[in-house]
């Protein structure tokens, strides 16, 4: 039994990652930043922690991990502007880095993005600064010194999904169901020996428990 802090537990991956990984026997808690969402994350089994990753600093989130050994990163600005996707999907991560080292917490799992997303079509101002971002995030994690899972999911899609992925460190560029992103975390959150390793994700063939247990393996 781990004791979880979800950032972005009220998001599409989120709110269906927190009832998994309290069936799975973790204590799960969880950020809310709107009156309203405390109620929902108490209905998946999740403690709600208020906080806005526009401006919490890295000692109020150090104050909140306390007593937790695990964190989940899946929060993002879902391309509300510039500023917020700084601030949400950059410099959310490295907060959660300082925070971490304060608190003692020593694994996370960060939400990152596929290299090859967007190939193809038309370079958007946003969508670049979002992938530049999320690489950084990446970087930033990579280099903490912690121990770490970046997950690079395919475009997502609004599915639970059945269940069946692709996962592995290099794989062709694919779609993904939040259900099966939230299915692979809560399977590599049961699997610590999968550590300090990025692996990309998409919908596939084989059940996401078989995938997490064959990327165990090597
Ligand atoms: N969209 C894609 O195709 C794609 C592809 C690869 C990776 N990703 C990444 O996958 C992750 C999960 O995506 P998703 O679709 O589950 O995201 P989502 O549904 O947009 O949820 C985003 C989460 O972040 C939270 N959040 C946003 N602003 C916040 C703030 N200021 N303070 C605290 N929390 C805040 C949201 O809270 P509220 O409920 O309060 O808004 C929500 O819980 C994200 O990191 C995303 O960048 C996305």
């Amino acid at each position: 039994m781990s004791r979880i802090f979800v950032l972005g537990a009220t998001g599409g991956v989120g709110h269906r990652l927190c009832p998994m990984l309290a069936a799975a026997g973790h204590q799960v808690s969880g950020l809310v930043r709107k009156p309203g969402q405390a109620e929902a994350l108490r209905a998946m089994g999740a403690d709600p922690v208020e906080g806005d990753l526009m401006d919490i600093s890295a000692a109020e989130m150090a104050a909140m991990l306390a007593g937790h050994d695990v964190a989940v990163f899946s929060a993002g600005a879902a391309g509300s502007g510039p500023e917020r996707t700084r601030m949400i999907d950059g410099q959310g991560p490295v907060k959660l880095i300082e925070a971490a080292r304060a608190a003692g917490l020593s694994r996370i799992y960060l939400v990152s993005a596929f290299p090859e997303a967007g190939r193809g079509k038309e370079p958007r101002e946003g969508f670049e600064l979002y992938m530049r971002t999320k690489k950084e995030a990446d970087a930033a994690l990579a280099a903490s010194g912690l121990d770490w899972v970046i997950l690079r999911p395919g475009t997502l899609v609004h599915e639970d999904g059945d269940g069946r992925v692709s996962l592995g460190a290099a794989l062709p560029y694919g779609t993904v169901a939040r259900g099966n992103v939230a299915r692979v975390l809560a399977a590599l959150i049961g699997t610590p020996s999968i550590c300090r390793e990025i692996l990309e994700l998409t919908d596939g063939a084989v059940p996401a428990e078989e995938a997490v247990a064959a990327a165990r393996r090597g």
